[in-house]
């Protein structure tokens, strides 16, 4: 009888490894209906095994069936160095070096969607040749304070740039068959006690300012995988947190991928079970189980394994996770027709080149002090320790391993090969021998004809990076000081900043030109000469404001019971009014606006008319405008419409971004850009029903290139 058993399930289980691999090929009803079968195959440990860690980064499949583990890796910049089995430390392999793509605050500047779905086919690439099935990114938690140490990992604070820029990224990943796990759902818009603060904040806000661009990568870009956030919403961890992964994640936005903890952000058995997780990764692990499968003591291991034998829980909840993570399989790791991926090849590099270059943000530019004349034999003081120092490592998960980062210096010596160049550091970060870098600094600055300042912030802890924030809003390392001096002996100075966040810019009025260029990957150096030299016109965006003053943000306003926390919780008290939507409604002006961004050319945007005056509340508004390049040379620029409510009856910014479009226009031309608004698009989320509502009444549509730079307001009437 037990040899008949063992034949009978020797059998079934060649049927299943059959089904497994047919499916590949096959349809989706086809793979329901094997996925189905396989779970019927698993042992209940089996199953268990597959809801938490086997090593760092990957979960078990099911050898006995051929099913393979699941890989994933950090994101979401590049494919992160492979790691040890069960370690933070790398593994020092010689065979993992990857192309370093822009952070995705640079993605976001660009304003240019089609770019996005570059970055994301190129990345996605990458990571089928490293065999990754999961990609841990992209990140679009909200720019709620320039102190984030984390804002250079996600697509700046507005949650409309945020969800357009976000889907094409996503599509352009699972296209090579690897997953998109975008993260950290949801409020971790702070590093500062990440792990343990409780966020408050209104369910308005939540749904109008924090969930779109989650919303948009689930339905629109349709994500295979979500990553929970380390802190609390509402008293609850995020990463088994109710109201956010079962009630909105699953239930409302019938989400069919698999939800993943943040690394060792898991606490609690019932929670996990019950409230969504279904995969518990970076939980501390007990080697005295098992050397190589050390993590069956965490949370969604033997105590789960345990409810379910005891009939404490349903084995059907437990199905639900197994069948989301079987999808997850044939999607990527069981997907026979994948793609097997290509590196550091020439296509990478040009994708990360032109997405860099695109993404500087010219701020400032008196007399056209820029673009400087490759071709004139100038004397160019390069000063700062950013124009050497590399970026792709550092700031925590997102450090890639490249053997190719051109850095500021070297791009500008190439480029510039007819000029001058001197360099001189300026300031550290790691020495404090001020008054030396200072005299050196200014010896080079005083006679050349030009000064490129280059820095910024960078990668090291309390600057931009993982775990802390930063701990000022002004540029750190004496920059400001030195500036000052700087701009005593020399007029022409160039600001480089280089940072994935607002910095304070109080000595704006002593320099005459300001790029803004993250943090800018592989082709960094190259891609910044290009912009100095004018070979590429800027045409980058601020994806968030520059206040004046850090009082001047929203979060910062009502202090620290709203930034960093008070006794545990913080209360998100500027509410919907986030980023310019705090600036513009309560009429504080930033230093540069978000949307703003200028260009060697000069546009003129003219003949703006919406299609009518008057929408019914399923009408599309179509806003027309014509985009005239005035100057000499051809340049991109991108019209931005705003919405405003004039006279709610609830609380309203006084415009929020509805629609984008970016254009390249010659010298002279004139091209015309349509851009179409659904009513829908304007509604505001009613707290009472919990549902999107649509107020009839009048509203202004503002047309611009810029938050603060708008050309036409339009009046119109939902009716
Ligand atoms: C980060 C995640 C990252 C994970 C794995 C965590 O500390 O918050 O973004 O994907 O580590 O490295």
């Amino acid at each position: 009888m037990g040899e008949l058993n063992t034949i009978l399930t020797y059998v079934k289980n060649l049927f299943v490894i059959n089904l497994i691999l047919c499916v590949a090929f096959t349809s989706t009803a086809q793979g329901i209906n094997t996925i189905e079968n396989i779970i019927e195959t698993l042992s209940i440990e089996e199953k268990i095994a597959m809801c938490h860690a086997q090593s760092k980064f990957s979960s078990t499949g099911v050898p006995r069936l051929g099913i393979p583990e699941l890989w994933m890796s950090d994101g979401p910049h590049g494919i992160r160095a492979e790691m040890n089995w069960d370690d933070w430390n790398y593994a020092n392999w010689t065979n993992d070096y990857v192309t370093a793509f822009p952070a995705l605050t640079c993605l976001a500047a660009t304003f240019n969607p089609d770019l996005s779905l570059e970055y994301g086919i190129s990345l996605g690439e990458e990571a089928r040749y490293r065999n990754k099935d999961v990609l841990l990114g992209p990140g679009v938690n909200i720019y709620r304070t320039p102190l984030n140490g984390r804002n250079f990992e996600y697509m700046g604070e507005d949650p409309y740039l945020a969800a357009k820029m976000v889907v094409p990224y996503i599509k352009g990943i699972q296209q090579n068959g690897v997953a998109a796990c975008v993260k950290h759902f949801a409020l971790n818009n702070q590093e500062k006690w990440r792990g343990h603060i409780n966020v408050e904040v209104s369910y308005r806000a939540l749904h109008e300012i924090y969930l779109p661009a989650f919303k948009a990568a689930v339905i629109e870009g349709k994500a295979w995988a979500i990553m929970g956030a380390y802190n609390k919403f509402r008293g609850q961890h995020c990463c088994h947190n109710k109201i956010l992964l079962k009630n909105i994640l699953k239930d409302l936005w019938r989400f069919d991928g698999v939800v993943l903890s943040d690394w060792a952000g898991t606490h609690s058995t019932n929670e996990a079970i019950f409230n969504g997780l279904d995969i518990e990764m970076g939980t501390p692990s007990d080697k005295n189980i098992s050397i190589r499968y050390p993590h069956q003591n965490n949370f969604l291991g033997k105590p789960f394994l345990e409810k379910i034998i005891s009939g404490e829980v349903d084995e059907r909840i437990l199905n639900d996770k197994v069948r989301r993570i079987l999808r997850l399989m044939f999607r990527t790791s069981l997907n026979k027709t994948r793609t097997f991926g290509k590196i550091n090849n020439s296509e990478h590099y040009k994708t990360a080149y032109n997405i860099a270059s695109e993404g500087i943000v010219l701020l400032k530019n008196s007399e056209s002090l820029l673009p400087l004349d490759k071709n004139k034999k100038i004397k160019i003081a390069v000063i700062g320790e950013n124009a050497k120092k590399t970026m792709s490592v550092g700031g925590g998960s997102s450090e890639l391993k490249t053997d190719k980062e051109i850095s500021p210096l070297f791009g500008i010596k190439k480029e510039f090969n007819n000029a001058i160049i001197e360099y001189a550091r300026g300031y550290s970060s790691n020495t404090d021998n001020y008054l030396e870098l200072r005299n050196e600094a200014i010896s080079v600055a005083r006679d050349a004809d030009v000064v490129l300042f280059i820095g910024g912030l960078n990668k090291n802890t309390f600057q931009d990076s993982e775990a802390e924030d930063r701990k000022q809003y002004e540029l750190p390392y004496g920059q400001p000081q030195l500036l000052k001096e700087i701009s005593k002996y020399n007029k022409n100075i160039v600001v480089i900043l280089i940072s994935g966040n607002a910095v304070k810019t109080d000595w704006k009025s002593d320099v005459k030109s300001i790029l803004q260029t993250w943090y800018l990957g592989s082709e960094a150096g190259n891609a910044l000469a290009s912009v100095l030299s004018g070979k590429v016109n800027p045409s980058g965006k601020l994806p968030f404001s520059f206040p004046k003053l850090l009082k001047d943000n929203g979060a910062h306003h009502f202090g620290e019971k709203s930034y960093p926390g008070k006794d545990g919780s913080q209360f998100y008290s500027e509410d919907i009014l986030v980023g310019y939507r705090w600036h513009d409604t309560k009429k504080i002006k930033p230093s540069f606006g978000f949307g703003h961004g200028l260009s060697y050319t000069t546009f003129e945007l003219w003949d703006i008319n919406s299609d009518k005056k008057k929408y019914a509340s399923n009408d599309t508004i179509k806003v027309k405008c014509k985009v005239k390049n005035t100057g000499v040379i051809e340049g991109k620029e991108v019209v931005q419409v705003y919405v405003g409510k004039k006279k709610s009856k609830v609380k309203r910014a006084k415009k929020e971004l509805k629609g984008f479009k970016k254009v390249a226009v010659s010298s002279n031309q004139s091209i015309e850009v349509n851009i179409n608004i659904d009513i829908k698009e304007l509604a505001y989320y009613n707290e009472k029903s919990a549902s999107w509502e649509i107020e009839k009444g009048n509203y202004i549509i503002y047309i611009g290139n810029g938050s603060r730079n708008i050309s036409k307001e339009i009046e119109i009437t939902i009716i």
